[in-house]
């Protein structure tokens, strides 16, 4: 066993999002979101996520078995029509599920990490514009002091906004997410609104919170990770990751603006404009990274053939831990926050075994792949404050439906019985030794 780098307040948890687990779509007032109403040849089978895991019903018994894996931390959203069925009307039902979520999360140990919008926008917003309109901005900042108000007495970690990069291109340019859009010219105005949300975001938290605040964003994020350690290559995939991209799903789209105040430009039409920079550019206490695959061969990145029968997960994306150390490294050097691992897992086939148990030794083994990489940028010196593992628990991908299987926790959805994975229990280990075992 080496010596322990991980220091002695991680945040060791998973995440979840709303609309992936709640279920309850229609209940105590709750209005839908563009989600909800996703039309079904959109998803695959053609399932939804009305029901989804039932957490809304099954909190406690969730909570507890988090508890049961010695989580420290739990990363979840808020289902913006369960607190704001419609403009102007607060939900006390609705706040009073998170209400509630939280102290059972704190009677249990476990810190609360909210993320204010996970991309089910209610219908209600989508109808006034959504991202398309400025009027989203007051009315994000509306709902995020509500949230304020209501949890900020035991909530400290927020998190504004979900990979802007990914609804935004996945819902307005290629039209596969909800609300279902092809609207390439409009991606300046797009990423304008949303930042200029998240801003209003940050200084609502700032201004009325109880707890003094961590607040951050969590942003999609990828690196090349370079051929080789000698200092050329690693320049070179330096150079590709923060600085030559600049696209929609780079880093610097979003980061430069939000994290420096820079104004970026990208594919030769599309900005954000020095005269918002002053505006976007608020403060953060951390940002949070979402990282899953190299850029290497994603499709976000340079199209280099990837080695044939490279690992991948079910949905295909090239499993290279790699990608942990450098993605963290890389950021850090361009952005200088403390970092927040807000999401990272693996997408199986997971099954019930004759056992009744769910063996997945692919995940254990990610775990400790891409865990050994975080370990040694926090070696380095780099402030990395937490791993919210995705996902606690199987639940609704998406367009990709119920098929892959992200849990920790694995959900029968028509019994809606849970299974701690095999998985989960060496995470428990990890996390009872602080990362000494890794
Ligand atoms: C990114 C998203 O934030 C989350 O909602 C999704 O389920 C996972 N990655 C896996 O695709």
């Amino acid at each position: 066993m080496s010596k322990n780098v991980f220091p002695e307040n991680f945040l060791w948890g998973a995440a979840s999002a709303s609309a992936q687990i709640e279920g309850a779509w229609n209940e105590d007032g709750r209005t839908p979101s563009i989600w909800d109403a996703a039309p079904k040849k959109k998803i695959k089978h053609g399932e939804d996520c009305h029901t989804a895991c039932d957490h809304y019903h099954r909190f406690r018994d969730d909570v507890a078995l988090m508890k049961e894996l010695g989580m420290k931390s739990y990363r979840f959203s808020i289902s913006w029509s369960r607190v704001i069925p419609e403009e102007g009307k607060v939900s006390e039902t609705g706040l009073g599920f998170y209400s509630d979520l939280v102290d059972e999360l704190l009677a249990a140990g476990i810190e609360p990490l909210v993320t204010i919008f996970h991309w089910d926008m209610p219908l209600w917003v989508y109808r006034k514009g959504g991202w398309l309109s400025e009027a989203i901005v007051p009315l994000f900042q509306d709902y995020t002091r509500v949230l304020v108000d209501a949890l900020s007495d035991r909530v400290r970690w927020w998190m504004t906004v979900n990979e802007p990069g990914c609804f935004i291109m996945n819902g307005y340019m290629q039209g596969v997410h909800a609300p279902f859009k092809r609207n390439y010219l409009a991606l300046s105005k797009l990423t304008r609104n949303c930042m200029l949300a998240h801003a209003a975001a940050v200084k609502t938290i700032r201004q009325y919170a109880k707890l003094k605040p961590m607040v951050g964003a969590a942003f999609s994020s990828g690196a090349y990770v370079p051929k080789s350690e000698e200092t050329e290559d690693i320049e070179i995939a330096r150079k590709k990751s923060v600085e030559i991209g600049n696209g929609l799903m780079s880093n610097r789209w979003w980061m430069d603006p939000m994290i420096l105040g820079k104004p970026v430009r990208a594919y030769g039409i599309y900005s954000s404009k020095e005269k918002d920079m002053p505006e976007i550019n608020q403060p953060l206490d951390f940002m949070g990274l979402n990282i899953y695959s190299s850029m290497n061969y994603g499709d976000w990145g340079d199209v280099e053939k990837a080695p044939a029968g490279i690992a991948r997960n079910a949905l295909g994306w090239a499993i290279d831990e790699r990608v942990m150390y450098w993605n963290v490294r890389f950021i850090h050097e361009c952005y200088g926050l403390p970092i927040m691992i807000t999401e990272n897992g693996l997408a199986a086939h997971d099954t019930v075994s004759l056992d009744g148990k769910v063996h997945d030794p692919k995940r254990t083994d990610f775990l400790y792949r891409y865990l050994g990489q975080l370990k040694r940028a926090i070696g380095e010196g780099i402030p990395v404050q937490g791993y919210q593992h995705w996902s606690i628990m199987d639940n609704f991908e998406w367009a990709e439906g119920y098929d892959p299987r992200f849990g920790l926790i694995y959900v029968d959805f028509a019994t809606q019985k849970r299974i701690i994975k095999d998985s989960a229990w060496e995470y428990r280990q990890i996390i009872e030794t602080n990362g000494a075992c890794l």
